[in-house]
């Protein structure tokens, strides 16, 4: 009896082809496994694909509310961006991919789970990093690693093994989607000098064209979660959907940028994320209210790490663990709302409340109700400047090769 192995399967070209190599090379049982994280539009003809391609079966897992609740908003919690500006969509999805592949493998006692991601990018890392860890028996088969397919050789093989393809052939680009997020790499976005074609976007309007009349929200979350819309409690995939959809319309959510994958290679990278920016601005936004200046700073930080630690593929890790603990705690009074508008690709926070808000009108006002002691500013600079005042003395004035120009006139002659 042949073995059984999971391969995770979009339905496009190169995991049909995968499917259909694996079985002829490999000799194996194949099972298909597609997870919707909110990236699929098609998915009867996929799972037709699948059976075209020698399937024994073709699983479809819908996984939105799970990758919203325990990958995407954690991160959202933190601010997760990296190198600032990628909100991780794609990164978010593999550690729950590779969990759903080896519960699928458990379930039907394969020995192994294949993917098709190409040997030169951070998906493979992220995929075997998670498979090794949460089942190190399970062999791991990268189809595109191994059998180095161009993409001429994939539609050969396609047409000559009866899988349909056309609708999969359209993209010039390798893209990736979800609900958090739409990834696009490859092509002409290879010469960083070149703006990105009109083609690459799908999801965001062209802020140029964008409606000359911005949209107004209101956003209302929840110890850190995004829970409601203009005052209407909305599940997490229709809130995040509503505003992926409105915050597209808008052109709010491009993102440019050269990155630098864990492989080493630098890469240009084009994304579309209007969910993803509008929920980490006004969340950052509310924490502004909510947090104080110390855990503003250490979630700065926090925000660094944990974005890292998604995009290096180190989502089963303890390091993940600490910070995802820190971040949780920190959360417990980000409860509020925050308005925002969208403009001709221009996010602007309007305003923001919070139920325990550390913003203090009486002590921030100019006005007649100021509660703020101004006198009690003198004693408080004179010890907070104590310490540079002893050293500038001793050391530091009246040095005359000082790039700080601290020297007085009469001394430098
Ligand atoms: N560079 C991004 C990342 O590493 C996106 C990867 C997109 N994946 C793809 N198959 N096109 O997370």
């Amino acid at each position: 009896m042949a073995e059984k192995i999971i391969l995770a399967y979009s339905g496009g070209l190169d995991t049909s082809v995968a499917c259909k190599w694996l079985q002829e090379e490999r000799g194996y049982d194949v099972h298909c496994l597609t997870i919707d994280l909110g990236n699929l539009n098609d998915l009867e003809s996929a799972k037709k694909r699948g059976t075209e391609a020698g399937a024994l079966s073709v699983n479809v897992i819908d996984a939105k509310e799970d990758f919203l609740n325990y990958f995407v908003f954690p991160a959202m919690q933190a601010n997760a961006l990296y190198q600032g500006q990628y909100p991780l969509a794609t990164a978010l999805g593999r550690p729950l991919i590779a969990k759903l592949l080896v519960d699928k493998a458990r379930e039907l006692n394969a020995t192994s789970v294949a993917h098709g991601c190409t040997g030169k990018g951070n998906d493979q890392v992220r995929l075997d990093v998670a498979i090794n860890t949460l089942a190190p028996d399970l062999n791991i088969v990268g189809t595109a690693r191994e059998n180095e397919m161009s993409r001429d050789a994939a539609i050969d093989y396609a047409k000559k093994h009866g899988i349909s393809i056309k609708q999969t052939l359209e993209s010039p680009y390798s893209t990736d989607e979800n609900l958090w997020g739409r990834s696009v790499e490859c092509g002409e976005l290879e010469d960083p000098w070149e703006e990105p074609p009109s083609d690459v976007w799908l999801w965001t309007a062209e802020p140029e064209a964008a409606p000359d009349k911005p949209a107004i929200l209101e956003i209302g979350f929840e110890n850190g979660i995004p829970v409601s819309l203009d005052g209407e409690k909305m599940g997490a995939v229709e809130l995040v959907q509503n505003l992926s959809n409105l915050g597209g319309q808008h052109g709010i959510g491009r993102v440019d940028m050269v990155e630098d994958r864990l492989v080493g290679i630098k890469s240009r990278e084009v994304y579309e994320a209007p969910a993803a920016t509008i929920l980490i601005t006004a969340h950052k936004s509310l924490e502004q209210l909510t947090l104080s200046r110390s855990q503003i700073r250490m979630k700065e930080q926090i925000a660094q790490e944990y974005a890292d630690l998604i995009y290096n593929g180190l989502w089963y890790s303890g390091h993940h663990r600490d910070l995802a603990a820190y971040t949780q705690s920190s959360q417990r009074d980000v409860t509020g709302q925050v308005r925002v508008k969208l403009w001709k690709g221009v996010l602007t926070i309007l305003g923001k409340q919070a139920e325990r808000s550390l913003y203090s009108k009486e002590l921030a006002t100019y006005g007649d109700d100021d509660q703020f002691d101004q006198k009690a500013a003198q004693g408080f600079i004179k010890l907070h400047g104590l310490s540079v005042q002893v050293q500038a003395h001793r050391q530091l004035l009246n040095n005359n090769d000082d790039p700080l120009y601290l020297a007085s006139p009469e001394k430098t002659e």
